[in-house]
C-alpha cells in the first residue's frame, strides 16, 4: 500500500460527522444547506432549458418555460419536447438517471480524492485545480465525440465537484464577485491576482466569529486565496487562511478559524447561499463551453434528454438461426420505419452477433440505416452441434448500452461460456438493464426436432435453458420459448418494449410453481396495460378487475383482456385503461412460471443503492456491488413524472421467501426519497414502491399507484472493498487497485472467519489486467484477505474512452458472490489548451438605416480563424447566431499556420452574427459581428495583436469574454 492508501484507509475508518470539507455531497443534515447534488441538478436543468429555448427559437416554436430556480426535470423535458402536450405520456427517467450519474460521480470525489488539495482547490492550489477541470472538460468533449455519453457524464460529475468547490473554498465571493471566474475553464487565460506563497491572507477569528478574518489588505488588492486543510497536521504557511471546521487541524493554529462556505454552519456560512449561486452559474458556464464544442444536439444527448430507449439485439448467427435472424430483421425494421423522425425513434441501435468461436463486433450507432445495413448483412452459417459464445456477446451489449436498457438475445443453443454467469449477473445488477431471451426450439424432454432447413437441433435442454432463465430473472426480463415457426408472434414483446415510457407495475417469478393469487394496483396514469405470463402449457389463470369482473385463460378474447398465446408466453392486453384500482390474477400451475404487468406512464421510478460514509452522521455515496446480508441497506429512490406524488411505502420483496422488508422513508425533495432498510436477510429482492398521486384530481381522493423495479437486488455476506485513488487513467499507463475481501455477519466483518475465495477481474475493453486467482483469509488476519488487481490502458486508447472494471470474489462452494464495480475514464494529458483565435477582416457597410427596408439589402462579414502553429487545428466552424450563409476557405498564414477565412453573408434583417470555431480537442473560439449602416463612416476593423507572456491575444479575444458573460447572465 502506498502512503496515500494508508491514509485513505484511516480516513474511511474515522468517524466523519457532516461534510469533511465540501458542500454536502448528496444530502444536507441541517435541512437548509445546498448540496453538490442540488448544484449539479440546477445547473443541468437550467442549461438544458436554455438550449431547448434556443432550438425552439430557431425552429420558430414557442417556448414558454420560465428558466428559474423552480425548474424540475419534468418541466424541462416537457418544454423541450416539440410534440408533447400537457397530457402526453412522457418519460423523464433517462434524464433523471443521467443527472443522477453526474451527481453521484460528483459526490464520489469526496471519497476517492478526499485528501487531494487540487481536487478541492485547498491550499491555494489554483493551477492544480484548474488542470483537473481542463483535463476533465477535454475528456468529456472527446467522450461525446465518441458518442460515449455515459462516460462523459461520469467525468463531468467529477469536474463539477472541483469547480463548485472553488466557490466555497476560495475567497472569490468575499472579493465581491457575483460572476464565475471564467479563467478556471479557459486554460489559455492566465490566473491572475493570486496571493503569493508568502503573502499573509488571514488573521485570527474573534472567538467563533470568522466574519472578518480575511486581511483587509488582501481584499483591497483583490488577491485570491483559498483555505489550507489537513486532518492530521496543523502545519500551514505563516499567515495563511484555513478551511475551518472540526476536522481541519490547520484552523486551530494562528491564524485561527477558516473561510469555507460549505454549509450555513461553516466559518463563512453567511456566504453559503451566495457561493452556491455563483457555483451554479459557473457550472452552467462550463456546460455552455461543452455545448459550443459538441453542438446542441449532442449536448442534449449528453444531458440524457431523450425519451426513447435503445434498440439492442444480441443474435446467434450459427447455421440454424436463419429464421431468427430474418425475424429480428423484420421486427427491427418495423420499429425503425414506424418511429423514424419521431421522438420515439430509438436513441441508439446496438447489435452484437455471436457464434463459435467468435463474438462481436459490437455495433453502436445512432444511425438507423447503419443498423439496418448491419443486420441485413448478418447471415447464419457454420456452427453445428456446439454451444455458442452467447454470454460473451451479451457482456458486450450490457456494457455498451446505457443503464436501464432492454436487451433482446436470440439463440437456439446452450451457452458455451456459462462460466461468465456471475460476471453477467454483476453487469445486469450494476447496469439495471433488462435482458429478455428469445429461445427457439428448446427441447421438450421427450422428442428431438428437426427444423425446416434440416439443421440438426443443437439440443438445448431444459437444463441449458435454465441459465438463460436465471439471467432473465435477475434482470427482470423474460425467457420466451417458441418454435421457429411461431417466432413472429413472440416478437410483439420487442415492439411493446420499444414504446415510450414503459413502466413495470408488478412482476413475480415462481420456481417451483405453486398456485398463488397476486394483486396489483392500476392507476389513472397507465395506458396500454399488458400482462405477460410465461409457463407450461398446463398453466391456467383467472384475471379479476377491481369491479369484480373475471376472465379465465380459455377464451382468447374476453371482457377484460385480449389474450395471445405463443410458445410458453401468454400476452394479455387489457381492454381498458380506465378501470383503476386493485386487480387480481390467480395462477394455477405446478411448473415454474412468471407474471409481469407493464404499462405506459409518465410516473416512473429510478433508484440507486447508496452507502453511508462511516459514522452516524456522514453523507452517502453511490454503492455498487451487492449489499451485505443482515445489514442495513440504503436506497435513493426518485419518482419521476409527477410533482404531486406522495410515496407511502417502499419495500424489498423476495418472492421465494416470501419475505418483505419495509423501509423507512425520508423525503429529500424533488421526488427524491432516501429509504433505509434494516437487517435485510439473505435473498433475491425486488424494490416495490407504493404511493398516491393527487394530480389526477378530477377525483376527490388521490389515486393509488405502484411501481416495481426490474432488477433483482441480491444480498451477499462477502464484502469486496477496493481502494481507488484515481478514476482517470492516461493512455499507456497501468493502475493498481488494492482490494480487501471479508466475510460478514449482519453487515459486520467477521474477524474470526477464514476461507479461500476465487477472484475474477474483468473489464469491458479487454484491456490487459492481472489479478490473483484466489485470496485466502488466514486465521489471525482479522477476517480479511487482500490482493491487487492491475489494469493497463494501451497507449492507443482514445481520450474519452471509459473502462469498467469488475472485481468478483466467490466463496469456496460457489454459493455466494460479491463484486465491486470501478469506472475509469481514459484521459490523455491536454497539450492544446489554446482556443482558435478570430480576427475580423471586414464588415460591409451597406445596410439601410431604417430597419423596415432591411430586406432590400445583404451584408457581409469576413473573419480569419486560426488555431495557431502549435494548435490541433480547426475542426468545425458554425453559426451560433444569425441566419445567413457561411463560406470557408483555408490559406496559409505568415508563420505557416493554417488560417480559415470565413465569409458570412446575410440579409440586413439579420444584423448580428456569432461564429464558433472548435479545434480538434474541443477548444472553442468565438467571433461576433454586426451589420453596419451605409450612412456610417466607420473604419474597417483591424485587429490589434498584443502579446502577453507568449500568448497572442487579439481584440476579438476580449470580445469573446464579454460574449460569454452576456450569454450567462441574460
Ligand atoms: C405562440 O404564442 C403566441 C402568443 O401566445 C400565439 O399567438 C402563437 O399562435 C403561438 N405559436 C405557436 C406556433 O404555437
Ligand atoms: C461577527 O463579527 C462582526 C464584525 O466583526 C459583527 O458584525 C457580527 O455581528 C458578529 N456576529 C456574531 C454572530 O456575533
Ligand atoms: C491568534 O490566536 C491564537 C490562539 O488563540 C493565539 O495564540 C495567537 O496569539 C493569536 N494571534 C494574534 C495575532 O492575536
Amino acid at each position: 500500500m502506498t502512503a496515500r492508501q494508508t491514509v485513505m484507509l484511516l480516513v474511511v475508518v474515522l468517524c466523519l460527522p457532516g461534510p469533511l470539507h465540501s458542500f454536502y455531497p448528496l444530502f444536507t443534515f441541517d435541512g437548509k444547506s445546498i448540496t453538490h447534488r442540488q448544484l449539479t441538478q440546477m445547473a443541468c436543468l437550467k442549461k438544458t432549458a436554455e438550449v431547448c429555448r434556443d432550438i425552439a427559437a430557431s425552429d420558430g416554436r414557442n417556448f414558454t418555460l420560465t428558466i428559474d430556480d423552480s425548474l424540475t426535470a419534468d418541466k424541462v423535458q416537457r418544454a423541450c419536447s416539440s410534440t408533447a402536450t400537457s397530457t402526453s405520456v412522457l418519460s423523464t427517467a433517462m434524464f433523471r438517471i443521467s443527472i443522477a450519474t453526474m451527481y453521484f460521480s460528483n459526490a464520489i470525489v469526496d471519497v476517492v480524492y478526499v485528501l487531494s488539495e487540487d481536487h478541492h482547490f485547498d491550499d491555494e492550489r489554483f493551477e492544480g485545480g484548474r488542470d483537473i477541470i481542463t483535463a476533465g472538460v477535454s475528456a468529456v468533449k472527446q467522450s461525446v465525440k465518441l458518442e460515449n455519453f455515459v462516460a462523459g457524464r461520469w467525468t463531468l460529475g467529477r469536474v463539477f465537484h472541483t469547480l463548485q468547490d472553488f466557490y466555497s473554498h476560495s475567497n472569490w465571493v468575499e472579493l465581491g464577485n457575483n460572476a464565475p471566474y471564467s479563467a478556471l475553464i479557459t486554460p489559455d487565460q492566465p490566473l491572475e491576482n493570486l496571493a503569493g506563497p508568502s503573502t499573509p491572507t488571514c488573521r485570527n477569528c474573534t472567538g467563533d466569529n470568522c466574519t472578518d478574518n480575511l486581511l483587509p489588505d488582501l481584499l483591497q488588492q483583490g488577491l485570491l486565496t483559498s483555505g489550507y486543510f489537513n486532518i492530521f497536521s496543523s502545519a500551514k504557511p505563516d499567515g495563511k487562511c484555513s478551511h475551518g471546521g472540526t476536522f481541519d487541524q490547520t484552523s486551530k493554529r494562528d491564524p485561527v478559524g477558516g473561510i469555507n462556505k460549505d454549509s450555513i454552519g461553516s466559518s463563512h456560512g453567511s456566504l453559503h447561499q451566495k457561493a452556491a449561486d455563483v457555483a451554479v452559474n459557473a457550472t452552467m458556464e462550463l456546460l455552455e463551453d461543452i455545448r459550443r464544442a459538441v453542438g446542441d444536439k449532442n449536448f442534449l444527448r449528453l444531458m440524457g434528454l431523450s425519451q426513447s430507449t435503445v434498440l439492442c439485439f444480441v443474435i446467434d448467427t450459427t447455421g440454424s438461426m436463419s429464421d431468427d435472424i430474418a425475424e429480428a430483421k423484420r421486427v427491427s425494421f418495423e420499429i425503425i420505419d414506424s418511429k423514424r423522425g419521431t421522438e420515439q425513434e430509438p436513441s441508439a441501435y446496438i447489435l452484437v452477433p455471436f457464434n463459435d468461436p467468435g463474438f462481436g463486433p459490437l455495433l453502436v450507432t445512432t444511425d438507423a440505416d447503419v443498423f439496418k445495413d448491419n443486420i441485413n448483412r448478418l447471415s447464419a452459417s457454420g456452427g453445428g452441434d456446439v454451444p455458442e459464445l452467447c454470454l460473451s456477446g451479451l457482456q458486450l451489449a450490457l456494457t455498451a448500452a446505457p443503464s436501464s436498457s432492454e436487451i433482446f438475445v436470440f439463440t437456439d443453443a446452450p451457452a458455451k461460456d456459462a462460466y461468465l454467469k456471475s460476471t453477467i449477473t454483476a453487469l445486469i445488477e450494476s447496469s439495471k438493464s433488462v435482458v429478455t431471451f428469445i429461445l427457439t426450439d428448446v427441447l421438450a424432454s421427450r422428442r428431438r426436432r428437426r427444423s425446416s432447413q434440416g439443421w440438426a437441433s443443437r439440443a438445448m435442454s431444459q437444463a441449458d435453458a435454465q441459465l438463460y432463465r436465471d439471467l432473465a430473472r435477475a434482470s427482470g426480463g423474460q425467457t420466451i420459448e417458441v418454435t421457429k415457426s411461431d417466432l413472429s408472434a413472440a416478437t410483439s414483446v420487442i415492439e411493446d418494449s420499444s414504446a415510450s415510457a414503459v413502466v413495470t407495475v408488478f412482476q413475480v417469478v415462481k420456481s417451483p410453481g405453486v398456485p398463488v393469487q397476486f394483486n396489483f394496483t392500476v392507476d389513472g396514469s397507465l395506458r396500454n396495460i399488458t400482462a405477460y405470463v410465461t409457463g407450461s402449457s398446463s398453466l391456467t389463470f383467472v384475471l379479476t378487475s377491481p369491479t369484480g369482473e373475471t376472465q379465465t385463460s380459455s377464451p382468447s378474447s374476453g371482457n377484460l383482456a385480449t389474450v395471445t398465446t405463443v410458445g410458453n408466453l401468454r400476452r394479455l392486453s387489457l381492454n381498458t385503461d380506465n378501470i383503476t384500482g386493485e386487480w387480481q390474477i390467480r395462477i394455477e400451475s405446478s411448473d415454474p412460471y412468471s407474471v409481469k404487468v407493464t404499462g405506459q406512464s409518465s410516473v416512473s421510478i429510478i433508484y440507486n443503492l447508496v452507502e453511508a460514509h462511516e459514522g452516524a452522521h456522514g453523507d452517502f455515496s453511490l454503492k455498487e456491488g451487492r449489499p451485505l446480508s443482515g445489514g442495513n441497506v440504503s436506497i435513493l429512490v426518485t419518482v419521476t413524472g409527477s410533482d404531486t406524488v406522495n410515496v407511502t411505502e417502499v419495500s424489498l420483496f423476495d418472492s421465494s421467501g416470501p419475505i418483505t422488508v419495509i423501509g423507512s422513508i425520508q423525503s429529500e425533495g424533488s421526488g427524491n426519497y432516501l429509504v433505509t432498510f434494516t437487517g435485510v436477510p439473505v435473498g433475491n429482492f425486488v424494490l416495490i414502491l407504493k404511493g398516491e398521486d393527487s394530480s389526477s384530481s378530477s377525483r376527490s381522493t388521490p389515486s393509488s399507484f405502484q411501481r416495481q423495479a426490474s432488477t433483482q437486488i441480491k444480498t451477499s455476506s462477502i464484502s469486496v472493498t477496493p481502494q481507488v485513488n484515481n478514476t482517470s487513467i492516461e493512455p499507456g499507463s497501468t493502475v493498481s487497485i488494492f482490494f480487501e475481501v471479508a466475510t460478514t455477519v449482519n453487515g459486520v466483518v467477521n474477524g474470526s472467519a477464514t476461507g479461500t475465495f476465487t477472484v475474477q477481474a474483468s473489464n469491458d475493453r479487454s484491456y490487459a489486467s492481472t489479478s490473483p486467482s484466489t485470496v485466502t483469509i488466514e486465521a489471525g488476519n482479522g477476517g480479511k484477505a487482500n490482493g491487487t488487481v492491475t489494469l493497463t490502458v494501451p497507449s492507443s486508447a482514445a481520450s474519452g474512452t471509459d473502462v469498467t472494471l469488475t472485481i468478483e470474489a466467490q466463496n469456496a462452494d460457489a454459493s455466494d458472490t460479491n463484486y465491486a464495480v470501478l469506472r475509469f475514464s481514459v484521459t490523455a494529458k491536454v497539450t492544446d489548451v489554446t482556443r482558435p483565435v478570430c480576427q475580423v477582416v471586414s464588415t460591409s457597410e451597406n445596410c439601410p438605416s431604417s430597419s423596415s427596408l432591411c430586406s432590400s439589402a445583404q451584408w457581409e462579414f469576413i473573419a480569419n480563424f486560426t488555431d495557431g502553429i502549435n494548435g490541433t487545428g480547426i475542426e468545425s466552424i458554425t453559426v451560433r447566431q444569425g441566419n445567413g450563409t457561411l463560406n470557408t476557405s483555408t490559406v496559409s498564414g505568415a508563420g505557416g499556420e493554417n488560417i480559415t477565412v470565413v465569409t458570412y453573408s446575410a440579409s440586413c434583417c439579420s444584423p448580428n452574427v456569432e461564429l464558433t470555431a472548435v479545434d480538434v480537442v474541443g477548444n472553442v473560439g468565438t467571433c461576433v459581428g454586426q451589420a453596419r449602416e451605409s450612412t456610417t463612416v466607420a473604419p474597417v476593423t483591424t485587429a490589434t495583436t498584443t502579446s502577453t507572456g507568449g500568448r497572442a491575444l487579439t481584440t476579438s479575444y476580449f470580445v469573446w469574454i464579454s460574449v460569454v458573460v452576456s450569454v450567462i447572465w441574460k
